[in-house]
């Protein structure tokens, strides 16, 4: 699959990864089903995965579908809340999960993005982290998206981007790439608005078309859709 690196974090990424929010927020009996997906993806050389404590049971239901592959992938999930305590108790979770390491720790949404850098740099610094990043879903918080990537001290954005939501493209991709930072595509078929309405790989390819952007990370229920999500960028056999 193509690879790009991830702005300043330097990791080469296939640019096909996987989201979680909703498909992998599921009950014991429904985690084979999941496993499935991220074996098909994991085959096809998605590397790259995105969750959150947002996202209900989706972390653990990621991390023990990942089993002995987690040193094979990189993880991004999220702190989710603007209590310094439970921040910590999400991360420890996290550790838990993902055999000691969260690869990008991304503050969501940006809650309390300014309380929350000075103690993840910390966790950089010692290792548990590997890079920090901010997200935001909604194009009226792109104006403090842009202050916090102003600091300088996060490694890596994610966003919105697709066929319908473009806004990134007037400030937030030139900025991040005279910084450096690594983008993440969420919502590459607009929530599933957008798969029913045409082909899907034509669709993901419109998404990285820009190559400020690194990774797009599709959410799919279905190991068919994570497959051909995968083989939208399969190198050509020469
Ligand atoms: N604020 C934030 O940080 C934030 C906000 C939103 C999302 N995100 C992240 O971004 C990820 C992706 O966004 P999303 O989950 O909202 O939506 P999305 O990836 O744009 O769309 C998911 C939908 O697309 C369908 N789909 C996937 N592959 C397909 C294919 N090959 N053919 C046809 N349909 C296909 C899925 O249905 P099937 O199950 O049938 O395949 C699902 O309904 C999330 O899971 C989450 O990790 C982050």
């Amino acid at each position: 699959m193509e690879r790009r690196r991830l702005g300043r974090t330097g990791w080469d990424v296939p640019v096909i990864g996987m989201g979680t929010w909703r498909t992998f927020d599921v009950g014991p009996g429904e985690e084979p089903r999941v496993r499935e997906v991220v074996d098909a993806a994991l085959d096809a050389g998605t590397r790259f995965f995105d969750s959150s404590p947002m996202y209900g049971r989706a972390e653990g239901v990621l991390g023990r579908a990942l089993r002995d592959r987690r040193s094979d992938v990189l993880v991004a999930t999220k702190i989710w809340t603007d209590s310094p305590g439970e921040a910590r108790r999400q991360l420890r979770t996290q550790l838990d999960l993902y055999g000691g390491r969260v690869d990008l720790e991304q503050i969501h949404n940006l809650v309390a993005w300014r309380e929350h850098l000075p103690w993840l740099e910390g966790e950089r610094d010692a290792g548990r982290i590997g890079a920090i990043g901010a997200t935001h879903y909604d194009e009226s918080a792109y104006g403090e998206l842009e202050e916090a990537m102003r600091t300088g001290r996060i490694d890596a954005i994610q966003i919105p981007w697709n066929a319908r939501q473009r806004a990134a493209e007037r400030r937030i991709l030139p900025l991040a790439a005279e910084l450096d930072l690594g983008v993440v595509a969420m919502r590459p078929f607009a929530g599933g608005a957008l798969a029913g309405s045409g082909d899907a790989a034509e669709l993901l390819r419109g998404t990285l078309s820009d190559p400020r952007v690194h990774v797009a990370i599709p959410a799919t229920s279905n190991p068919a859709h994570a497959r051909a999500n995968a083989a939208a960028f399969r190198s050509t056999a020469f």
